[in-house]
């Protein structure tokens, strides 16, 4: 079996297939920016791109992804192509989102699927698609300013 990470096709050895995307991507791909918080679909930390839509790889297993392009915050600047940085991490850098850190790759990509979908959402809308990235260090106000920075 055969995985695409980052436009990267990675081999699964057959005793990985039933581990989740996580820790797949923490532990044998060494892609470490995709966080472990909850470990049960809560927090959002392990937030990924699946084919683009953001998606808990705590809840996803490797065997689920066949075919299926998968995106990490490693990668999400090689989505927009010649900018350097993806737009989203630099209205991060603009706002100075990140605290002591540990949600916000999970944030960042959550906030650039919404944009992908939706590149003008409202404040309301980009309340409910944040809502289930839990932030300790309450960087939500920061959060929602980077995206409305992007937002067209
Ligand atoms: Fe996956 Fe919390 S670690 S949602």
């Amino acid at each position: 079996m055969e995985i695409v990470i980052n436009g990267n096709v990675i081999a699964v050895p057959d005793d990985l297939q039933n581990v989740t995307l996580l820790d797949f991507l923490r532990d044998f791909v060494m892609l470490t920016g995709t966080k472990f918080g909850c470990g049960v679909g809560l927090c959002g930390a392990c937030t990924v791109h699946l084919d683009g839509v953001a998606a808990r790889s705590c809840q996803t297993y490797v065997s689920d992804i066949i075919n299926v392009e998968v995106t990490t915050i490693e990668g999400l600047d090689q989505t927009s192509p010649g900018e350097g940085l993806h737009p989203v991490q630099q209205a991060w850098i603009a706002e100075g989102v990140p605290q002591c850190g540990y949600c916000q790759a999970g944030q960042i990509m959550t906030a650039s699927a919404l944009l992908h979908r939706n590149p003008a959402p409202t404040d309301a809308e980009i309340r409910e698609e944040m809502n289930g990235n839990l932030c300790r260090c309450g960087t939500y106000d920061r959060i929602r300013r980077a995206i409305t920075r992007v937002a067209q």
